[in-house]
């Protein structure tokens, strides 16, 4: 019956052309809304608004508000730091983080203060990743993994810097690989444990694919920093079969050489006491121990084939699609950060870093602490878990999302920092693969950097560390030549150094002297100076009367022209009649 009548209304609509344009109009709005919800209603349930959010996290300064400065040509994410527990807040070590993606204005390592400002940034073209301070043949190093990032891999070179900037060594993996961005790892023997992705042959039957397959292999080797000698290699297709994996063939993964099955996806390699390896397998949900001597599996928490009893109800082995497993030989704990999840439609989990406690005799693990986001975070990728013993502190880098947090030993918040928009965390256009908190002492080669805008000086000194203040000193010899010799300069002032650019106005008795600025440490002795610097002459003031007077006459065409236009509206039919018959004389 209510077909019929449908059909019958159907009928009496196509007989009429007023409805058929009805018709088109209805479907037309019926795509529509099918095109919003497959494309807009995902991105928009990927915001994240919360009513506590600031002006910062809601994004009124963009999704990775920055900053940029006068005598520097780069601009340096502007950080929104959150004390929460008083003064044991933030501690005052150095930030070590990478941020990229597409809100990132000039993505590359940077150094950050405890005050968030900058202090010292490398821009690089290709990806960064991995980016902290390691310690080599007594000597710290900033180390990172450069190269270019396909999917989750990367093919590229590790870079260790000395406390002046330079590149002191670039270290590639042996064979024809490129190096992995997951893990560049310094022993304290002295030797790199690093990640590498190889796509080979492989049979996919065991889990509904190909029998000649592809998969990509995942390597890790032991390299001698200085001599690039190989000293033990590793390779996870020979050790764990396929189908011990939670990532699922989709999309013809696994049926050609470039679209490989990325099976077990290495993401950290750690050594123990004993020398073992201790590996993480994102996509197996396991860290194994692998033996030195055999590269047999000694053992493995987590995953399909877990060794471990868990003393936790589960809870000691339930972490999935996790980074960053650490061993701490002194009370035989292990540290990771756990994504639990690994794309926006995984189930709503919220990751978070973790200490477990292993019995490695007895085959036991319990979980003796964890650590949360304050806003239930879901980082679906990267992250990582620093335990600072020295300061008893946990340091948190949220992977995914642009933030990293401070904990105490037992799991309490003590400091929040984002270095992006917080509502857009989903979004990814502010990630930072890894973050890490430690001390850094640089000293760079290049000279200070300072330029005068009318009548501020503006100093930075891109990566010294050592720098408390500036002293400005005047010449005001006889003999120009010796400008050049750094001779007859005289002392005029010195000026607190006031974050990574100082602001100096210029002493009004100066005139158009020459003059420069030296660096001071914290004994006055000068560590560098600017070049020599100038007053700017009345050109600047000339430029800014140019803008001005753009600027008005601008204003002052704009209401020009509105008054036009209004005096036509208001006389549209009289004008109009008076224009025809301006036309009409003159033909
Ligand atoms: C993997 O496949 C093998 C044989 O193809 C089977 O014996 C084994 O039980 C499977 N393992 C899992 C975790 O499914």
């Amino acid at each position: 019956m209510a077909g019929l009548k449908l059909f019958v209304s159907l009928h009496r609509l196509f007989n009429s052309r007023r409805s058929l344009f009805q018709i088109i109009i209805c479907s037309a709005i019926a795509g529509s809304l099918w095109l919003f919800y497959l494309f807009v209603v995902p991105q928009l349930l990927r915001f994240r608004f919360r009513t506590d959010l600031g002006w910062y996290d809601l994004g009124a300064y963009g999704f990775g508000p920055s900053r940029s400065y006068a005598s520097f040509q780069y601009e340096s994410p502007l950080l929104e730091i959150t004390a929460v527990d008083g003064d044991r807040g933030c501690d005052d070590l150095y930030t070590f983080l990478a941020p990229r993606g597409d809100s990132v204005a000039h993505p590359g390592p940077m150094v950050f203060d405890a005050d968030g400002e900058l202090v010292w940034m490398k821009h690089n073209w290709e990806t960064t990743q991995d980016f902290k301070v390691q310690r080599f043949q007594g000597e710290d190093y900033l180390t990172y993994w450069e190269g270019e990032q396909v999917d989750g891999r990367g093919y590229g070179s590790w870079y260790m810097l000395d406390s002046t900037y330079t590149i002191r060594y670039v270290i590639n993996p042996v064979g024809d690989f490129g190096g992995d961005l997951h893990d560049f790892h310094i022993t304290p023997e002295g030797t790199a444990l690093v990640t590498v992705y190889d796509p080979i042959p492989a049979d996919l039957g065991s889990i509904g694919g190909p029998k000649i397959g592809w998969i990509y292999d995942c390597l890790f080797q032991e390299l001698d920093i200085v001599s690039g000698e190989m000293l033990f290699e590793w390779r996870a297709s020979d050790k764990f079969p396929v189908n011990s994996t939670y990532e699922t063939l989709s999309g013809g993964t696994g049926k050609e050489r470039s679209f490989a099955f990325d099976f077990f996806h290495i993401n950290s390699v750690d050594k123990d006491e004993q020398g073992d390896y201790i590996i993480s397998s994102r996509h197996m949900h396991t860290i194994s121990c692998i033996s030195h001597l055999t590269g047999d599996i000694v053992w493995t928490l987590g995953g399909k084939s877990n060794d471990f009893r868990d003393l936790s109800d589960g809870e000691a082995t339930s972490f999935s699609w996790q980074h960053d497993a650490r061993w701490h030989q002194e009370n035989s704990t292990l540290t990771l950060f756990d994504n639990a999840a690994h794309a926006h439609k995984d189930p709503e989990r919220e990751s978070r870093g973790m200490v477990i406690s292993l019995d490695i005799r007895k085959r036991e693990a319990s979980l003796l602490a964890t650590f949360y986001h304050p806003h239930q975070q879901k980082s679906i990728s990267q992250g990582n878990l620093q335990l600072k013993d020295d300061v008893d502190r946990v340091v948190i880098g949220w992977g995914h999302s642009a933030a990293y947090s401070e904990y105490s030993m037992d799991g309490k918040l003590l400091c929040n920092v984002h270095f992006g928009a917080s509502a857009f965390f989903d979004f990814g256009r502010v990630v930072s693969y890894r973050v890490f908190k430690g001390d850094w002492v640089g000293n760079p080669q290049t000279r200070p950097d300072a330029v005068v805008l009318s009548d501020m000086i503006y100093v930075s000194w891109n990566g010294a560390t050592e720098v408390v203040g500036w002293r400005l000193e005047a010449w005001d010899g006889e003999d120009i030549d010796e400008v050049n010799h750094s001779e007859g300069f005289t002392w005029i002032d010195d000026f607190a150094k006031a974050g990574f650019e100082t602001e100096i106005s210029v002493p009004d008795d100066l005139g158009y002297l020459v003059f420069r600025l030296a660096a001071l440490d914290s004994q006055g002795n000068v560590l560098g100076r600017t070049n020599l610097l100038q007053r700017e002459s009345d050109h600047g003031i000339a430029k800014e009367s140019i803008v001005w007077i753009a600027l008005i006459m601008g204003v002052c065409g704009l209401v020009a022209a509105l008054c036009q236009t209004k005096r036509l509206i208001a006389c549209r039919h009289s004008c109009l009649r008076r224009s025809n018959a301006y036309e009409l004389v003159s033909l």
